[in-house]
């Protein structure tokens, strides 16, 4: 085992943070409508400010006809009316930093709303000063410009007969992509980034920056067992992504204090070096996804849409590799749920009523220890659960809503029962469902209808249960977030990767000032040997999800973080 102290990381105030992600809609409703809004935002600072996280990322509250939940924009420097005004913003903030947290916001800029000024200008009439702000294309032979694929299902260009081409829209028609070759679009994005910036907020979370930059020519894409073409090879990591990026740092983030961080689907390590470049001319980290579509192709019916699950030596070969890899020349983003994805206990853990509580303090062991900055998504710190979906009526997502059309009803590849069953298991609505606060009706939530049902399992998960027990997943969320801030080395100790070959652990060494910690989390329900601990001698263990561990086993979902020496003065 290494036992060196590598090279220091240079230090800043978003790699010893601890983000929370915050989906407004589903968080807290103060109006009784049924939608989160702002003001239940600062009603339960108390609650964010007690388990000790250091951030709040905000999904997008802008204003948005809400066809993708606000990634949606119709008006970026206008608050959505369900989740009320600008003076409700204005005291979020506030409370916010006398609470010492921070804020940071969704920026979504690589398509706008279909009802926002620009496009509706844009696709009036193509002599319009507008027509270039997004991306238009006459048809080939009747059909659309190319085959690519939308990632909300069907074509990614959309015909307008106003005036007879197809606009590009990568996700759905009602979110057309802005043009970044044109620098009046790159202008007004700087602007309105500077208008939130000037307010005090702390950071962007950048929605799909690495499709920013498209390779002019739009050629036909690889094609998909749907039959439609991947745009990837041709929109992800784009020609001039970089340009633009550093261009966007010289105009406006490096201009402030902020914490930057582009969610780059499709993103490769060598990409990643380039994003999140210690130098701090783009980005200060990238979210990658390929731990998490480690289940996808498994039981699959397409793509995403599938029944398997990741199976932990590959989760754990992936993770390894962005730490190995980033190493002293980029910073890594942590996380396993998002708005987007599944439960992490449901996925990646065991949700059933045995093993929850445990498999989910085994998961947030094994991704606080590791090296960069943790996220922690809404509902996590109490281990909420995916749902049940009983039909396409539960869905609210347009993902799921679209999906269901394209292959249940239209090409007939998938039966509403298969279809379900892959919702269950990775449907974005899992995620949305309502923050579970308390067992009273709609989970205290609202006291009106939610916009998307409660989980049925609140009377038993939810957050007054939980902050009253010392051994709740809270708790120990809140003890992991304590330890990050209080020991230096599970900021900036070196990685190293331990049992690489082990079946059910995850371990893993971690190196400063002449102090090691070891973890190690068993990801099955069956107890297992290891002697990393016995062989080490006597440690000072940090946390334990365990009340009587032995010695030279870890139990099922066990997971332990033991630090060993004395730092170095
Ligand atoms: C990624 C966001 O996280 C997702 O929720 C959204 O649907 C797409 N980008 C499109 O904005």
């Amino acid at each position: 085992m290494q036992e060196n102290t590598a090279q220091k990381e240079p230090r800043a105030w978003w790699k010893e943070a601890v983000i929370y992600q915050i989906y407004p809609r589903s968080f807290m409703d103060a109006n009784g409508d049924g939608i989160g809004d702002l003001a239940g935002i600062t009603s339960r600072l108390p609650y964010l400010r007690e388990l000790g996280v250091d951030v709040l990322w905000l999904s997008p509250i802008y204003a948005s006809p809400n066809d993708d939940n606000g990634y949606d924009i119709s008006d970026y420097r206008a608050i959505m009316e369900d989740f009320g005004t600008m003076a409700d913003f204005d005291a979020l903030l506030a409370a916010a930093h006398r609470m010492g947290l921070k804020i940071v916001m969704d920026l979504v800029v690589n398509h706008t709303s279909d009802e926002h000024p620009w496009f509706i200008e844009s696709r009036r009439a193509k002599e319009s000063p507008y027509r270039d702000y997004y991306i238009w294309r006459p048809g080939k032979a009747g059909k659309e410009p190319n085959n690519w694929e939308s990632c909300f299902s069907g074509s990614a260009w959309q015909y307008d007969a106003a005036t007879d081409e197809y606009y590009l829209h990568l996700f759905s028609k009602k979110q057309p992509d802005l043009n970044w070759e044109n620098p009046k679009v790159r202008d007004e994005v700087y602007d309105l980034m500077k208008f939130w910036c000037d307010k005090g907020i702390d950071g962007f979370r950048m929605d799909v920056i690495s499709m920013i930059s498209k390779d002019q020519r739009f050629p036909d894409g690889p094609v998909k067992p749907d039959g439609y073409g991947d745009f990837s090879p041709y929109c992800v990591s784009g020609p001039r992504v970089h340009e633009f990026l550093q261009e966007m740092n010289r105009r406006v983030l490096s201009h402030y204090d902020l914490l930057t961080v582009g969610e780059a689907a499709g993103v490769t390590i060598e990409e990643a070096k380039k994003y999140a470049r210690s130098d701090g001319k783009e980005l200060g980290m990238v979210f990658q996804f390929e731990h998490v579509g480690e289940g996808n192709g498994k039981g699959s019916i397409i793509e995403k849409w599938t029944t398997g699950k990741p199976e932990m030596p590959k989760v754990r070969a992936i993770l390894n590799k962005w730490q190995r890899e980033l190493a002293g020349c980029a910073w890594n983003s942590l996380y396993l749920d998002n708005h987007d994805q599944p439960r992490c206990v449901s996925m990646f853990g065991n949700d059933s009523p045995k093993w929850r509580v445990r498999s989910a303090k085994m998961l947030a062991t094994c991704l606080h220890m590791q090296k960069g900055t943790p996220y922690i998504y809404q509902g996590e710190e109490l281990g909420m659960t995916n749902t049940r979906f009983h039909s396409l009526a539960d869905c609210r997502d347009l993902e799921e809503i679209n999906a269901w059309h394209q292959y249940v009803d239209e090409q007939k590849r998938v039966s509403p029962e298969t279809m379900l069953a892959c919702f269950n298991n990775v449907a974005r609505d899992n995620a949305r469902t309502p923050m579970q606060w308390d067992a009273s009706e709609n989970a205290g939530f609202t006291t009106g209808t939610p916009w998307l049902a409660v989980n049925p399992n609140y009377r038993e998960i939810n957050a007054a249960a939980e902050t009253g027990d010392p051994d709740s997943v809270y708790a120990y969320y809140k003890k992991l977030i304590a330890l990050r801030h209080t020991h230096e080395i599970i900021v900036y100790g070196t990685f190293e990767p331990l049992l690489e070959d082990d079946p059910a652990i995850y371990a893993y060494a971690r190196h400063l000032d002449g102090q090691t910690l070891l973890v190690a989390c068993n990801w099955t329900d069956h107890e297992v040997p290891c002697t990393l601990f016995s062989d080490r001698g006597e440690g000072e263990e940090l946390i334990s999800n365990v009340k009587t561990e032995k010695e030279r086993t870890l139990a099922p979902y066990e997971a332990r973080a033991v630090l060993y020496g004395k730092a170095e003065a």
